[in-house]
């Protein structure tokens, strides 16, 4: 029940169902004086809502939200005060009505049987709070946290690796383009996007998803970040991203080409198979690392469902709903990192008895 709080020394809540009047979160621990205002928190608002742009309507649900935060406390005169930082986000554009003949079906392969089991009592109006709205508030917290580590010289870049077959470059490839991540709608770190928006717009007209994986970056991490034995930096990233609703892998550096690898190979000092991770904790290299997502299960097109009495029915599900999530999660995927780092730069400073410059020359 009490597991809607994240993170231990930036310790985030979030609140809300898809339906109801708001989502939004309480972030506990960003310290005092951060700058912060909220356009900041909007413009990665604006980087999750759906139909962004017009290209992004082939690819986005069209739940045309405005996603425009309030922040009620803990900011005062663009400035952190230390106290937490509560946000809400209030949802406007809900179409409860489309979710009137879900009441008691369970929409295969989305979560209504496992919170009906569970709770026994649930909004399934949009999913409740199993929606990927409820991503939202993680990016408005994720958005301070963002924030706290641009302070501190770290900066998250994440761009989508796949979408079903269609891969794009590896980062660093000749044809690997940074700029071109934020300008298509697929987050396609490539010019040669046709390829998925045809996909896209014939799963669109088939009523049918598809997967994705995103890809994340970190660069200006010191080495030392990460709490061995049971918070591990990488174990911590994996515990987040899989909280992401979709989400059914993750990889740090090679992951799971790594077992393909020998010895030999895989210690390359160069190639950072270890995705900046050792023992758990940051070497100082980039930390990279994958999140893969299911197809989203509402579709369209006419499925098998189980209904709460146990029969069969058929069912084509209405709503707004994204053809590939990929895209549009990344902002969350880099929002779960920026929390979980947050997290550890603030504990790193617990670590040692002396505060830094450290003797040993580390920062
Ligand atoms: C940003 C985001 C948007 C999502 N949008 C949808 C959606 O429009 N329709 C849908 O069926 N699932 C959507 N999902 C996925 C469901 O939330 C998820 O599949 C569901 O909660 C079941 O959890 P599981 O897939 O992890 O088992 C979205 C997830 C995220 C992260």
């Amino acid at each position: 029940m009490a597991r809607n709080t994240f993170g231990k020394n930036w310790a985030v809540t979030t609140f809300g169902e898809s339906h109801g009047a708001a989502v939004g979160c309480v972030i506990d621990g960003c310290p005092a004086g951060l700058p912060l205002n909220t356009a900041e928190i909007n413009a990665e608002l604006a980087r999750r809502r759906p139909g962004r742009d017009g290209g992004a309507a082939a690819v986005s649900t069209p739940r045309a939200e405005t996603d425009e935060c309030e922040v009620l406390s803990g900011v005062y005169e663009g400035h952190t005060l230390g106290t937490p930082i509560a946000i809400i986000i209030r949802n406007m554009n809900t179409r409860s009505s489309d979710y009137d003949e879900l009441k008691d079906i369970y929409r295969p392969g989305h979560a209504d049987s496992t919170w009906d089991a569970k709770y026994g009592f649930r909004d399934y109006r949009g999913g409740g709070r199993s929606s990927g709205r409820e991503t939202a508030a993680r990016v408005a917290a994720g958005a301070v946290a963002k924030k706290f580590l641009i302070e501190n010289g770290i900066t998250i870049l994440g761009w989508t690796e796949s979408i079903g077959e269609i891969t794009a470059p590896d980062f660093g490839a000749p044809d690997f383009c940074e700029a071109e991540i934020e300008r298509n709608p697929f987050r396609l770190p490539s010019k040669d996007v046709e390829k998925a928006a045809a996909l896209i717009k014939a799963l669109r007209t088939e009523g049918d998803s598809i997967g994705g994986v995103v890809r994340c970056r970190v660069t200006g991490l010191p080495a030392a970040l990460g709490e061995p034995v049971f918070g591990k930096l990488d174990a911590a990233l994996a515990e987040a991203m899989l909280s992401i609703g979709a989400v059914k892998g993750f990889e740090i550096g090679a992951g799971f080409a790594a077992s393909r690898l020998k010895g030999s190979q895989n210690n390359d000092i160069n190639a950072n198979h270890s995705g900046g991770v050792l023992g758990g904790i940051s070497t100082g290299a980039p930390l990279e690392f994958r999140a893969a997502f299911k197809p989203v299960p509402s579709i369209a097109m006419e499925q098998q469902a189980l209904s709460k009495d146990g029969a069969v029915r058929l069912i084509s599900i209405k709503g707004r709903h994204d053809v590939c999530i990929a895209p549009r999660a990344l902002p969350v995927v880099e929002a779960m990192a920026a929390l979980i780092l947050a997290d550890f730069v603030l504990e790193q400073r617990l670590a040692r008895v002396n505060l830094p410059p450290y003797a040993d020359g580390h920062a």
